[in-house]
């Protein structure tokens, strides 16, 4: 195990406590040493004050859920997905009738959902016409290095690549693409980019399921309808907007058949979502990476963390109307205590049809045999020397001890061969476990001494880890080139919980 020893020391949750009542007694606004006013935003990392927040019934809501708009292929041949992406800044009225400016896919909230078969060639042009670098990454694909948008190839602004890769044959599922630049992914995502990714395959057991889709996003807007930049808390919490979102919308209608085939995104930078319908069953029977060999047992609710994809199907009953909840999850914010409340998230009304799920959906080939092991640790460290501000928050949160260096290579793997790795989080908050460029087999999971083997196989990316969990996965990589891994709560990342990985 490669833990370091820390010179500044990883502080217990008692000390934390301590320093959190202090600092949660300076003042946020308008104090003489007011953090906002440390860095400045052309890093992207700059800290705002806590403003008045838009209230929730200023925004339009309740009307029937839409489905998410499709990115339309221009290619006329077959196998080959063509379309233009452009990264830009948009002004919408969303709520209170006042406009906001919002950074979007193609002028679209939620970004268009490219749909594509399995073994599709994707061109996509992407210009960026945002006012700083960016970069396309497709979050949960295998697509080759120099294709998956790292912050060491940005397109600046004003000028656009083309990104083109050939899927595997075997990577039907949910993904989605959102922006990786350096030091900018929480302030780009907040302000609205991201989008969604379906690849079908020719042979899916469920097609004859209708399909509905759930993006989850989550969107802060200030009385005025801007949107603000991040607190402080935000940047050690990640970032939470007031309004949550399923395909752009407030608190929709959904109607369900009780047969249909539902892909949900955690599309939110750090809100975690545990879904929740009364009187219903979730059946689970895909996660990030497609269909897993069976069905789960019926579930009453879902723990979805930030860019987890899952593929339900929901039963009951009872049809009825019913309430969508977001149930209350505690996942040891720093220096805020949470109301522990449910939220309404949408109502849906469902009818008791029901089809018969196969009870094979596919076969997941096991990876075993490791030939490799890699240990990852994540932490947080406080050093107060600094006080309290970005430079103290940016060296804060850590992958193996170090905050994130694009420079550096922080580990080496070789493509094609199994490795298992051991993440550990060495801290009092969950985090969610994300790599690029494959998917992982979870194996067994470690809380309190206790290791639990995991009862099915399935294709994940991202995973979360509770305080101090262990969880043990199996990976191949593919192509050689420069991935990375790191935190999915995007101001953790931003703030540099990210590593680089060479595979070779
Ligand atoms: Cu979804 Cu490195 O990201
Ligand atoms: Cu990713
Ligand atoms: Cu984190």
């Amino acid at each position: 195990m490669k833990r370091r020893n820390f010179v500044q020391g990883t502080l217990g949750v008692g000390a934390f406590a301590l320093v959190a009542q202090k600092v949660w007694a300076m003042p946020m606004h308008g104090a003489k040493h007011d953090m906002a006013a440390m860095d400045h935003s052309q890093h992207g990392m700059a800290m705002g004050k806590s403003t008045a927040l838009m209230p929730l019934e200023k925004m339009p809501s309740g009307l029937p859920l839409a489905a998410l708009p499709v990115l339309r292929n221009e290619s006329r041949q077959s196998g080959v997905f063509k379309a233009t992406i452009t990264a830009g800044e948009t002004t919408l009225t969303l709520a209170d009738r006042k406009p906001t400016k919002m950074w979007l896919y193609n002028g679209q909230v939620p970004g268009p959902q490219i749909v594509v078969n399995e073994g599709d060639t994707l061109e996509i042009r992407f210009k960026n016409n945002l006012p700083q670098p960016t970069t396309l990454h497709w979050h949960g694909l295998p697509v080759p290095a120099d294709q998956d948008g790292h912050p060491m190839e940005p397109v600046e602004p004003g000028s656009e690549r083309i990104y083109r890769f050939t899927l595997a044959k075997d990577c039907a599922g949910t993904y989605w693409y959102h922006p990786h630049p350096h030091e900018l992914v929480s302030e780009q995502v907040a302000k609205g980019l991201a989008g969604s990714l379906v690849v079908r395959s020719k042979t899916d057991p469920l097609a004859h399921l209708t399909e509905q889709h759930w993006l989850i996003s989550d969107l802060r807007l200030d009385a005025d309808a801007s949107i603000p930049r991040n607190t402080m808390l935000d940047w050690m919490n990640g970032r939470e907007g007031q309004f949550v979102l399923i395909n752009g919308q407030l608190n929709p209608k959904i109607s369900l058949q009780g047969n249909e085939r539902i892909r949900i995104w955690n599309a939110c930078a750090a809100r975690y979502l545990r879904l929740h319908i009364p009187n219903c069953q979730l059946v689970i029977v895909g996660t990030d990476g497609g269909l897993l060999e069976q069905p789960l047992a019926a579930q009453d609710d879902i723990l979805l963390a930030p860019a987890e994809r899952v593929e339900v199907v929901v039963l009951t009953n009872k049809a009825g109307t019913y309430s969508l909840l977001n149930r209350y999850y505690d996942r040891s914010k720093m220096m805020v205590k949470d109301q522990p409340i449910d939220s309404q998230l949408a109502s849906v009304s469902i009818a008791n049809k029901r089809s018969e799920l196969p009870t094979k959906l596919r076969s997941i080939k096991a990876l075993i045999a490791p030939v490799a092991y890699k240990n990852i640790e994540f932490s947080e460290v406080m050093d107060h020397s600094n006080g309290m501000g970005m430079s103290h928050l940016k060296q804060m949160f850590r992958v193996n001890g170090k905050v994130f260096d694009m420079d550096r290579i922080d580990e080496t793997s070789q493509e094609g061969v199994v490795e298992q790795w051991r993440v550990f989080n060495n801290s009092h908050m969950d985090h969610p476990f994300h790599i690029h460029g494959t998917q992982f087999q979870v194996v067994s999971r470690i809380l309190n001494k206790r290791e639990v083997a995991e009862p099915y196989v399935a294709w994940k990316d991202t995973i979360n880890l509770k305080p101090y969990e262990t969880i043990i996965f199996n990976v191949v990589h593919h192509g050689k080139g420069m991935r990375m891994y790191h935190c999915h709560i995007l101001e953790h990342e931003t703030l540099g919980m990210m590593a680089n990985l060479n595979v070779v």
